[in-house]
């Protein structure tokens, strides 16, 4: 641990080198304009890979960048970032070389995480075609980590919270990124709206209020 003190020392005293008021005014509250959503590898640090700062970017990581409707974290997140913050931009960022989806391909068990592992296995049945076509596991395991966040960014457009935010006057934008780790570089999956349109008269859903509640149900109460 003396490592990470240390650091925090020297992170500081940079940071109040460059600007004595530093710390203060990030203490004043954050407006960030993006949600990152990524995995919890620690070589893919989501401020660092895009080079962004404190304050930036709100985030939320988990194993292989899912976003799983029943996580009630990952809601949260997303909820918060768009109806509170006001975020841009809600990004998915899976990885190359990611050991969540390497194990998903696999037969092996690795315990309690096979359960969320299941995710991406359904990612692989619903583009099974594609990947009988596949040859080698090395390319079935890059072309899975693309689809895998492909398929995340539908499930944020298959949400309540995204799709009333979309009915609103400045929507979000959504985006589907790979980061590949071996080169360093970013890479756009060009997700675009009209992907989402593909799907909407299996997803689509009335407009609700934040809590989840119906409009029409909630008029009739009162
Ligand atoms: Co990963």
């Amino acid at each position: 641990m003396k490592k990470i003190f240390e650091g925090n020392r020297r992170w500081v005293a940079e940071k109040l080198a460059q600007d004595q008021e530093y710390f203060k005014k990030l203490a004043l509250g954050q407006k960030p304009e993006y949600l990152f959503i990524g995995c919890s590898d620690s070589r893919v640090p989501a401020n660092e890979i895009s080079g962004t700062q404190p304050g930036e970017m709100f985030v939320h990581r988990n194993i292989a960048n899912m976003v799983v409707h029943t996580d009630i974290n990952m809601l949260s997140v997303l909820q918060y970032a768009i109806e509170v913050l006001k975020v841009r931009h809600v990004i998915v960022c899976g990885h190359y070389g990611c050991g969540g989806v390497m194990a998903a391909i696999s037969d092996k068990s690795f315990g309690l995480i096979d359960n969320w592992l299941t995710n991406i296995k359904d990612v692989m049945r619903l583009h099974e075609l594609e990947f009988l076509r596949i040859k080698t596991d090395e390319e079935k395991a890059r072309r899975l980590v693309e689809l895998n966040v492909i398929e995340q960014v539908r499930n944020l457009a298959k949400t309540a919270i995204v799709q009333n935010a979309m009915k609103s006057e400045n929507p979000p934008q959504l985006h589907g990124l790979v980061y590949d780790i071996g080169e360093g570089h970013l890479i756009d999956l060009n997700w675009q709206e009209g992907d989402q349109k593909r799907f909407e008269h299996i997803y689509n859903i009335e407009t609700v209020s934040s809590n989840g509640i119906p409009k029409v149900l909630e008029a009739k109460e009162h």
